[in-house]
């Protein structure tokens, strides 16, 4: 690659969590921020990409494109692909890997489009050198990312390699764990500031507190990840990147905040500790196994913030469903006061049986599932007040 001031980049996330990326890479420094359906563009310089990657508690990838096109045919995306000179990017004998999508009438094997894009760059090599370099699902030297929409093609250079969700301290999941980005996503559309009680009284693998965990010391979310794809780019400043991660490395901060996590299975708990651990927080979290029916909030009780998963009753089965729910708002009002509690379920009937009015609703897509994130504001003094039934 061809060192360069500034690059152009694009963070992939996932629906709706645009406007959130948008903040977090102003925060990092990124300028010239636009926001399209499932990323974000912005303007930055290598060291940006590398803290993007590192930093970012909400994006999936970062790329980088390198050549935009226009095709209408497979032959136009060969030769289209043949217009760079691929020496630029990566070696003879070295490995790629190609990842295709397409929204076209044009284009819809995209299986057939990555391979299309794979033969262009190997022919020019084996034109060349008479030989050619091969391909490497895994961990590659060149990870490119070809987007077709109708008959404009762009092709980017993939900085990330795995999806960023996959921080890598869960080895082991429960029944249906949250995604790592949308754990942080609910904690970023909460406004918690870090500070002060911060419950998830149906933890599960603990997915949610760990991203709480991380966020509250400032810690970066991927900072345990082997490998990022930058790392085999031909442009790579290794002395660059360590000094990126000593930085960010350096403002962690400590924990200035209670984290609770209760489970009403034990063997989940046992999860949650363990991931918490290679997560580098396990001394952060209170973890224990105890049905929220009989969980209270830690004295004094100054209030906090509260996120829940509960089971949907779709996937998990719970029973009664709306009986479940009830419950919820019930130990809500009995016990949670002065706490902003924030449920997330894709069951949107039983939401309404919480009995309280929610003061936020944001959806949030938890893998394809579409879910309603509320928010309901246990006030001190009243019951009365809060307990307008949802309608
Ligand atoms: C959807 S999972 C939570 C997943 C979690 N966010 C994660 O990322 O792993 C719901 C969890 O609620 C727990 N649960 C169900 N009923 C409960 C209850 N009454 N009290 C406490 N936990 C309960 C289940 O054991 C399960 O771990």
């Amino acid at each position: 690659m061809k060192s360069t001031p500034t690059l152009n980049m694009v963070a992939k996330t996932q629906q709706g969590l645009e406007p959130l990326l948008a903040k977090e890479l102003e925060q990092l420094g990124a300028t010239q921020i636009e926001q399209h359906k499932r990323a974000v563009s912005f303007i930055g310089d290598k060291a940006l990409l590398y803290k993007a990657n590192l930093c970012l508690r909400t994006a999936l990838r970062i790329l980088v494109p390198i050549h935009k096109f226009e095709a209408v045919n497979e032959q136009e995306l060969y030769n289209g692909i043949q217009q760079l000179n691929w020496e630029d990017y990566m070696d003879v004998n070295g490995t790629l890997a190609i990842e295709a999508s397409a929204n076209s009438h044009l284009f819809n094997h995209t299986q057939y489009l990555a391979q299309k894009t794979k033969d262009a760059i190997v022919d020019q090599f084996r034109a060349k050198h008479g030989v050619r370099p091969s391909v490497d699902l895994v961990r590659p030297d060149l990870r490119l990312n070809l987007h077709i929409f109708q008959h404009q093609c762009t092709l980017s250079l993939d900085s990330s390699g795995e999806s960023l969700h996959r921080r890598g301290y869960r080895a082991e999941g429960n029944m249906a764990p949250l995604n790592e980005v949308t754990a942080a996503a609910l904690i970023l559309h909460s406004g918690w500031n870090g500070k002060g009680v911060f419950m998830d009284p149906m933890c599960g693998s603990g997915t949610i507190l760990i991203e709480a965990a991380m966020f509250a010391k400032n810690i970066p979310p991927n900072h345990m990840r082997e490998w990022f794809a930058f790392e085999g780019w031909r442009d790579f400043e290794p002395q660059l990147w360590k000094q990126v991660k000593q930085e960010a490395m350096e403002a962690i901060v400590p924990c200035e905040a209670t984290l609770i996590g209760n489970d009403a299975v034990f063997k989940v708990i046992e999860i949650a500790r363990s991931n918490a651990r290679k997560a580098g927080v396990e001394n952060e979290l209170q973890l224990s196994n105890m049905r929220f029916e009989e969980q209270t909030p830690p004295e004094p009780l100054n209030g906090g913030t509260l996120i829940m998963n509960p089971p949907y009753g779709e996937r998990i089965d719970i029973g009664e469903a709306a009986a479940f729910y009830k419950m919820l708002g019930d130990v809500l009002k009995q016990k949670f006061s002065g706490y902003d509690a924030w449920i997330l379920s894709s069951n949107k009937e039983a939401l309404k049986k919480v009995g309280l009015a929610a003061s936020k609703r944001i959806v949030v897509w938890n893998s394809q599932l579409e879910c309603k994130f509320h928010k309901f504001e246990m006030y001190r003094g009243s019951k009365k007040e809060q307990a307008t039934a949802e309608v």
